[in-house]
């Protein structure tokens, strides 16, 4: 079906168009509100900013609204599964779409399985609220890693409820799309009322003398407090916002996608945004900055602010196992939709891109992705996953934001439902930030990355580069 004057979108009736804008931005917020602001805020305000973690939200939650824009644009003038990868094999051919969709695989696996790991720590403390103990053995990461980046083992065996987590979600997701977006739907709502009675009951217990200094000093390293500390925890609560991006994976299921991606990819990261602004100040308000590096840093924050609001831990736990958990779920499903479309492009073997017959789901690629995600959360710990999952993500929105000022000038006629607003200023300035947050990462990060990207580039030219085909929906040359 010819769509615009250069671009044809193939008709894939398979997966089903079920999601309008609400569920569009159900699916965002699902996916955004996890482990960033349930675990990392802590570790990133006791570890590198202190109370300035808040500018570290508005700068990432800055990077993040301007790739957004881009990714917009891409979404609604390319209306396929597959997001970012989609866009790249649209408009730059088959190379630069594998290193993409490689990067996203890395992102999506790794983020599925740090959230798991997140939830199994929020899951062990409402087990505890109902007196049931999980021996730390069975429920944490054999293998730790310190502030300055050092591996050890940590005496655990194996993560059991995130293993089973991924596994419960996974049988869930094969099941099909439509009760998959029903249940987020739910726990969405659930998640955010308790984020807002977090913010709203707390909000009178913020100490001033909590807040102070508000950005302290560096302590002669890069990235320890000051304001390379500042720069450093943004690239960790970029994790946060991650997410929004996946709403443009589900394009395929999307009921008038060119109206409904920009609305779905920019509300959910809005909310959340503002949303984050006001949990960052409650947290570091209620409690000094040091004492938040544990598990569980939003309900310690809220047990700091004394026996008044006893009764709002348990439900701060259950909160952020839901909240958790429908992060996962659609993690899970972005990354099935990229395999299945990469698939369908020859870029993977055929299998991966199966629709089951009854249920309507690429159930193949849905069942991988969940038996990787179950092993990397078995036997690997929050903090080492979640700064993978960031330096892929920001690898992949600074090539997003470079794709729309380059289409701009070689396919100036497409027509764009959603237009990135001040070309190039929008995508160059999310560019620098988001390469900005990148730079601030450690350099142990950057050299996991690096493997990523070589082990990636030998798959390509053993499989990829002969079977790829380019898709219906890619650009005239
Ligand atoms: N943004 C998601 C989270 O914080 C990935 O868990």
């Amino acid at each position: 079906m010819a769509v615009t004057e250069d671009i044809i979108v193939a008709e894939q009736p398979e997966l089903r168009r079920a999601l309008g804008p609400l569920q569009l931005i159900g699916i965002g917020i699902g996916i955004i509100i996890g482990a960033g602001i349930f675990v990392s805020t802590g570790q990133a305000a006791a570890n590198y900013a202190g109370p300035a973690v808040v500018l570290s939200y508005i700068f990432a939650g800055f990077g993040c609204l301007l790739a957004g824009l881009c990714y917009a644009e891409f979404s609604s003038m390319i209306p396929v599964a597959g997001s970012a990868y989609s866009y790249t094999f649209a408009t730059f051919g088959q190379f630069l779409a594998w290193i993409i969709g490689w990067d996203l695989i890395l992102e999506y696996l790794a983020a599925a399985s740090a959230v798991a790991v997140g939830w199994a720590g929020y899951f062990k403390g409402l087990m505890a609220d109902f007196g049931i103990t999980i021996p730390a053995q069975f429920a944490e990461a054999p293998i730790h890693m310190s502030a300055d980046h050092v591996l050890s083992f940590s005496g655990a065996i194996i993560n059991l409820p995130a293993m089973c987590l991924v596994l419960g979600l996974t049988a869930l997701l094969v099941i099909g799309i439509r009760a998959s977006t029903n249940f987020n739907g739910v726990m969405v709502i659930l998640k955010l009322i308790v984020v807002a009675l977090v913010i709203i009951f707390c909000m009178q217990y913020v100490k001033s003398e909590n807040l102070t200094p508000f950005i302290p000093p560096n302590t002669g390293t890069f990235g320890s407090f000051g304001w390379s500390g500042i720069l450093r925890a943004s690239g960790v609560v970029f994790f946060a916002y991650i997410g929004f991006d996946c709403v443009s994976v589900a394009a395929q299921e999307a009921r008038n996608p060119q109206r409904t991606m920009p609305i779905g990819i920019l509300g959910s990261l809005a909310i959340c945004t503002v949303l984050y602004v006001l949990m960052c100040i409650v947290m570091t308000g209620v409690i000094k900055y040091t004492q938040l590096d544990v598990p569980q840093p939003v309900a310690v924050a809220v047990q700091a602010t004394g026996a008044g609001l006893a009764w709002l831990v348990p439900l701060v736990d259950f909160g952020a196992v839901l909240g958790l958990g429908t992060v996962v779920l659609g993690l899970l499903l972005g990354q099935s939709r990229i395999f299945y479309a990469m698939a369908r492009d020859g870029m993977l073997p055929p299998v991966f891109g199966k629709v089951h017959p009854t249920f309507r789901t690429p159930h193949v690629s849905t069942m991988v992705i969940g038996g990787f995600a179950t092993l990397l959360c078995a036997f690997l710990p929050h903090d080492l996953l979640i700064e993978l999952v960031a330096i892929g993500t920001l690898g992949a929105f600074v090539l997003v934001c470079a794709s729309v000022i380059i289409l701009r000038r070689t396919h100036p006629n497409v027509h764009r439902p959603f237009r990135t607003p001040w070309v190039p200023v929008v995508p160059i300035g999310g560019m620098l930030v988001c390469f900005g947050m990148m730079a601030g990462l450690p350099r142990d990060t950057w050299i996991r990355f690096v493997v990523w990207g070589l082990i990636g580039l030998v798959v390509y030219f053993l499989y990829a580069r002969k079977r790829a085909k380019t898709p219906d929906y890619a650009l005239k040359r």
